[in-house]
Formats: structure tokens, C-alpha cells, sequence
């Protein structure tokens, strides 16, 4: 018996309570370490070469190429005359990106005055296309440059852009000239939704550029998290774009990452900033995903803001 623990230690997601008390210890200092970026940029790269395969490119994904799709089990799609012209060409973003700031959207974030902070930022991500209306951007902000969008909000908010499309292009517009990210390849009711946002911004002349997620990328990132003590159905989005910074920018600020009901100072906390709608319970592990990024906090690597902002 005693050898079996040595060989499987018995790993125990810290408690609510117990993480909390942690970060409140940690809270004050952070230190910026140079080595232990390069080091995470370095992982990130050799597991899954962010800068050539985070989206589908015409580069990455030619004619014929077989997508495995990362959510599904022996489903793939083979790039067709009809994909193929959808894709961009080659990754599109501009190198070096220097300070980038990813936002997730807990409701820690209310009166967290953190809207200037995320806005200095050369490189913003969001998440899920949250609302960024004037009642928020002091705690949000509102410039953006890439924005997730799961395929389940178009079906839900836009009701599959069956009908009009006009109330899904005008609700874009409030991220401006930005990247939208779809996962168009992770599970089969997303393609047919991605391809319909993709033509509805097209038909527009809307200048956000869709950039359908490589599925090759999402499940390497999926990989590398599960040698890393996070065991979930699937990563949040957040953690997606964690990597993703972590292996494209010099410098990470994650907002927005607090997946408990209680806050710092003991009061509750919603899920959202924007609601209390809470996710399906076995789909995400967020509390591991947030012991992760709280060590990656402490040693320098990324830099997590769970309070007010000065
Ligand atoms: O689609 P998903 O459920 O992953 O995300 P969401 O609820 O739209 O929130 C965006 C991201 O913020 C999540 O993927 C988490 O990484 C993070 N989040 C968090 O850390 N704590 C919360 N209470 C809510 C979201």
C-alpha cells in the first residue's frame, strides 16, 4: 500500500477557503521573472508551436488536410473547396506582441477599476464576447483585439443566424477591428454555426477577421495542462488564452480569473461580472486551472490581478 502512494501521491485540489487564504498571503508582491517566462515560452512552444498553429491557416491546413476535431471522438473534417478559402493565410498576428492582457470574465471584476489597466495593454483578449457597455468599461475596459466566441452563444443569443443576421453583426461592432477566435473544428453542431458567424461578417463588410481555432492546437494545449494536474472535460476558454499569451507575449496579465463564489475581502462574488449563470459542474475544473495560474503568479511567470486595481 505505502508503495502505491509513493508512486501516485494523493493530489488534493486545495479547498475554496484554502485557496483564498493563500492568494490573500501572496496578494501584495510580484515579481517579474524574465527566466521563468522565457522557460513557459519555451514549453509552450515545444508542445504546441502557438505562433504557426494556434488558428487554421491556408499554411497549416491545405486542401485535403485532415482536421481531427480535439472535442469529439473519430470525427474529423477534411479541408474542402469550400473551407479552404475561409481560412487566412498565415497567422496574422504582428510580432513581438509585448504586454498582453487576457480577461476572463468572473464577477470579480465588478468595481475592480481595472478598465484603464487592461486598456494600456498592446494585445487584449477576451472571452465568449462579453458585453463591454459604458456600465462596465471602468472595470473592464473596452478596446479589444482577439475575442472568443463559442458556438453556443450564436446558437442561444443569435438563434443560429437562421433569421436576422443584423443583431449579431451590430453586437460585434463593439469589438472593433478585432480577431474573432471560433473553435469551428472541436465538436460537430460547431462547424456549420462558425461557418454561418464567418459569412454573416462577410456579408457585411465588417471588419473583424474570423480565425477558426486549430484543433490541433487546442487539444496539444489540452495535453500539456493534463501533465499539469488539470483534469477537466474540457479547459476553460480562459486557460486557452493564458497559453496562448504565454507562449506569444512578453509580458501576461490575466484579469478576470477568480472562479469562486467568495471574494478577498469575504464577500460574494458572481460568476460573471455580468451574471450569475454558472457552468455545467463536471465540464471545467476552473479552481485547478486557478491553482496553476496562481504558481505561475508566484513565480513571476504570469501576473494574475484578483483585486482592485490601483
Ligand atoms: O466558456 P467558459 O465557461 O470557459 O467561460 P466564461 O464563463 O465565458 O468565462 C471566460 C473565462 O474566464 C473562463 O473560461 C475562465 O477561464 C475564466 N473565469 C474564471 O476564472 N472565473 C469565473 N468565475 C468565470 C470565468
Amino acid at each position: 500500500v505505502l508503495c502505491w502512494f509513493y508512486i501516485f501521491p494523493v493530489y488534493r485540489v486545495p479547498s475554496d477557503k484554502e485557496i483564498v487564504e493563500e492568494v490573500l498571503r501572496q496578494r501584495g508582491v510580484w515579481h517579474k521573472n524574465q527566466t521563468g517566462i522565457e522557460l513557459y515560452r519555451k514549453l509552450l512552444t515545444d508542445c504546441c508551436n502557438p505562433r504557426r498553429m494556434f488558428a487554421v491557416t491556408k499554411e497549416n491546413s491545405p486542401l485535403g488536410k485532415v482536421l481531427w476535431y480535439d472535442g469529439e471522438f473519430y470525427y474529423s473534417h477534411t479541408v474542402n473547396n469550400e473551407t479552404y478559402p475561409l481560412f487566412v493565410q498565415g497567422n496574422p498576428l504582428k510580432f513581438p506582441l509585448k504586454k498582453c492582457a487576457v480577461v476572463g470574465n468572473s464577477g470579480i471584476l465588478r468595481r475592480s477599476k481595472c478598465g484603464r489597466h487592461i486598456d494600456q495593454a498592446d494585445f487584449i483578449m477576451r472571452c465568449n464576447l462579453p458585453p463591454l457597455s459604458k456600465d462596465y468599461v471602468a472595470d473592464v475596459g473596452n478596446r479589444t483585439h482577439l475575442v472568443t466566441a463559442n458556438p453556443s452563444i450564436i446558437e442561444k443569443r443569435f438563434q443560429n443566424l437562421l433569421w436576422s443576421r443584423k443583431a449579431f453583426v451590430d453586437s460585434m461592432k463593439v469589438y472593433g477591428p478585432s480577431y474573432i477566435y471560433m473553435p469551428a473544428f472541436s465538436m460537430k453542431p460547431c462547424t456549420d454555426l462558425s461557418l454561418r458567424a464567418h459569412y454573416a461578417l462577410a456579408d457585411s463588410a465588417s471588419n473583424l477577421t474570423m480565425l477558426f481555432a486549430n484543433p490541433e492546437f487546442l487539444s496539444s494545449v489540452s495535453k500539456f495542462w493534463k501533465a499539469h494536474s488539470v483534469h477537466a472535460r474540457r479547459l476553460s476558454t480562459g486557460l486557452y488564452l493564458i497559453s496562448l499569451a504565454l507562449g506569444l507575449c512578453e509580458e501576461v496579465t490575466a484579469y478576470g480569473f477568480w472562479p469562486f463564489s467568495v471574494g478577498l475581502d469575504e464577500q460574494p462574488v458572481s460568476h460573471h461580472y455580468y451574471d450569475n449563470i454558472l457552468p455545467y459542474k463536471w465540464f471545467h475544473a476552473m479552481p485547478e486551472e486557478f491553482v496553476q495560474l496562481w504558481q505561475l503568479h508566484k513565480s513571476g511567470t504570469l501576473r494574475m490581478r484578483v483585486g482592485q486595481c490601483p
